[in-house]
């Protein structure tokens, strides 16, 4: 059964453009509750364990230094079915093809500068949070 909990986090350009207020708010009209939520600044060995995944990948490099050039917004969030309703409230990875009213489409730039991320399985939504919050930072 799907999982009721999903990690996201408001990439750089996102945060510096002022449009975390906004995504916030679309990611509580859309029905999901806030578990835990925080300013961080990545760190080059945090951002490459958070991409592991696309470590072989020829954009691994540049994504590692975009998302350590200022601070991200990251978030566990709860719904019904999180990961599947979450991916679709974000939209396509490159804003260009992102329907206009999801978060990418609005938000997102390039595909690089993408606006937020979303886990992509209920695995790697626990993983991502296990990464980047400490239990009593949850709620
Ligand atoms: P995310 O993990 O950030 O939620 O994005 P996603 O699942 O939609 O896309 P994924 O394939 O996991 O890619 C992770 C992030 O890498 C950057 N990317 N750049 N230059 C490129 O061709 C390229 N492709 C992907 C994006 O920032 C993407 O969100
Ligand atoms: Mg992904």
């Amino acid at each position: 059964m799907a999982g009721k909990i999903t990690f996201t986090m408001i990439k750089p350009n996102a945060v510096k453009n002022g449009h975390c207020g906004s995504i916030l708010h679309m990611i509580n009209a859309a029905g999901f509750c806030y578990k835990g939520l925080k300013m961080i600044k990545m760190t080059p060995g945090l951002a490459k364990k958070f991409y592991a995944v696309h470590k072989d990948r020829p954009f691994f490099n540049d994504l590692v230094d975009y998302m350590c050039t200022s601070p991200v917004v990251v978030a566990a969030i709860s719904g019904d079915n999180a990961v599947e309703s979450f991916r679709n409230l974000i939209g396509a990875t490159d804003p260009k093809t992102a329907a206009p009213d999801t978060i990418r489409g609005k938000y997102g730039e390039s595909i690089q500068m993408n606006a937020i991320h979303g886990s992509d399985s209920d695995e790697n939504a626990a993983k991502e949070i296990a990464l980047i919050f400490k239990d009593e930072e949850l709620f």
